[in-house]
């Protein structure tokens, strides 16, 4: 495809080299427009280097070649990104003060917009009546991604990821009227890795969890437009970039964050494996060992169900807007003589009462550590069991966009 990418002058725009690239990489022949404010944040060399054809942003270069018209004329897309306010206040009014707004004048193809601005422009009615007057010409604005803005603020006005973009643009080349982030403007919070329940000062009880496919459901949910709050026990991996992070330790601590984060959130995906039990009692010196004393035992006290918790609460809830919150839960089974792990996994779903429930099939170690992982998602709703496989990026990929699917089209809770 022949696309021309205009880049706007915002802070994101040093993101769009990465959208650039995944779109060469795809075998696409991409020229890049930047306005003349988008080079004060990235350079002509960049977008030259980068796309492998000369930059300009004015009429008046090369002008026997009619750039405007030839570039307008010849696109299979258009990608405008990042969309400032200013940018879509000069395309909606049908403005052609500079190379890219005389293109998106001459465009015959389809054009996508990728808005990024704070909050308070993109809600400003200007804004909104611009994004309205575009949407009803025929041209796709998405929806903004949620999260860190680029001072201390944060809300709907992040660019989108670039595989997002990238994702949108190739969905709106199809024909697809689905190209929109499913997760845009939607706060997602998630659990991940393993809590630890102190015995003494230096010793804890902890499992096996590495955190890895919360940091991959944290990804692809952010990836997806929504603004991540990652509840984050203990991990052998890294938090990702883009999303806030809450540092717990124990079951309780996680329980107390949960229920915390829960009260604004659209989604909940507890994905931390939480231990079941704590030691009854915290010694507050290290336990020693003494040659004439008995064995020490450890009585162990039962810890409180987050899961069931967050569902009863949600339940409880008086406002529309909680009440229609989404539950996931992760279940790790095994089948025995007495049922298969679907009927185990189904009576859990239950049990628990959360909206999808992903089951993960663990024969032995299996699953703990490993990059790969092999689910089947249960839903509250009856449908049909969904199964999912591959890197646990894939299957985080698959899972969110269930959740984007049940928040869009299913409307059985509440
Ligand atoms: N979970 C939770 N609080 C707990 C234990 C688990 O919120 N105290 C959540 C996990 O994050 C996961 C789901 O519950 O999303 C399933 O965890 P699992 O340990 O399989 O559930 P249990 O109820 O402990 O099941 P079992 O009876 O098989 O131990």
């Amino acid at each position: 495809m022949r696309i021309v990418l205009g880049v706007g002058g915002g802070i994101a725009a040093y993101k769009v080299a990465s959208l650039l690239r995944l779109f060469t990489e795809a075998g696409h022949d991409v020229t890049v427009i930047p306005t003349e404010a988008a080079t004060r944040f990235v350079g002509v060399a960049t977008w030259e280097a980068l796309s492998g054809h000369p930059v300009s942003n004015s009429v008046f270069d090369d002008v026997h070649q009619v750039n405007h018209v030839r570039l307008g004329h010849e696109a299979d897309l258009i990608v405008v990104a990042p969309a400032t306010a200013d940018l879509l206040a000069r395309a909606a009014t049908g403005q052609a003060n500079d190379l890219l707004t005389n293109t998106l004048l001459m465009a015959s193809g389809p054009v996508l917009f990728a808005p990024a601005m704070h909050t308070e422009m993109w809600q400003h009615p200007a804004t909104r009546a611009n994004v309205e007057t575009l949407r009803g010409r025929g041209a796709a604005v998405l929806e903004p991604a949620s999260g860190r803005l680029t001072g201390s603020d944060s809300g709907p006005g992040r660019l989108p990821e670039p595989e997002a973009i990238f994702d949108a643009a190739i969905a709106l080349t199809q024909g697809r009227s689905d190209y929109q982030l499913p997760l845009a403007g939607k706060t997602v919070t998630i659990s991940a890795g393993g809590t630890r329940e102190p015995l003494d000062p230096v010793r804890f009880l902890g499992n096996r969890s590495s955190g890895k496919q919360g940091v991959a459901l944290a990804v692809a949910a952010r990836n997806a437009g929504a603004s991540v709050r990652l509840l984050a026990a203990h991990m052998e991996v890294p938090p990702p970039a883009g999303v806030e992070v809450v540092e717990v330790e124990t079951a309780l601590q996680l329980r107390e964050a949960a229920l915390a984060a829960a009260a604004d959130s659209d989604v909940v995906i507890m994905a931390a494996a939480v231990a079941d039990f704590r030691p009854a009692e915290i010694s507050g010196t290290k336990i020693k060992k003494r040659d004439d004393a008995a064995d020490p035992v450890i009585s162990l006290v039962r810890n409180p169900d987050i899961l069931h918790e967050l569902v009863e609460v949600r339940d409880a809830a008086h406002d529309q807007a909680r009440r229609s919150q989404l539950i996931v839960g992760f279940a790790a089974e095994t089948g025995d003589g007495e049922g298969d792990v679907l009927a185990y996994a189904e009576a859990k779903l239950r049990r628990k009462g959360c909206d999808l429930l992903v089951v993960n099939h663990v024969g032995t170690d299996k699953v703990f550590g490993q990059d790969t992982n092999a689910v089947v998602i249960l839903s509250r709703s009856g449908s049909e069991p969904q199964e999912a496989s591959g890197s646990k990026t894939e299957v985080s990929t698959a899972v969110i966009s269930r959740i984007g699917y049940e928040l869009n089209h299913v409307s059985h809770r509440a």
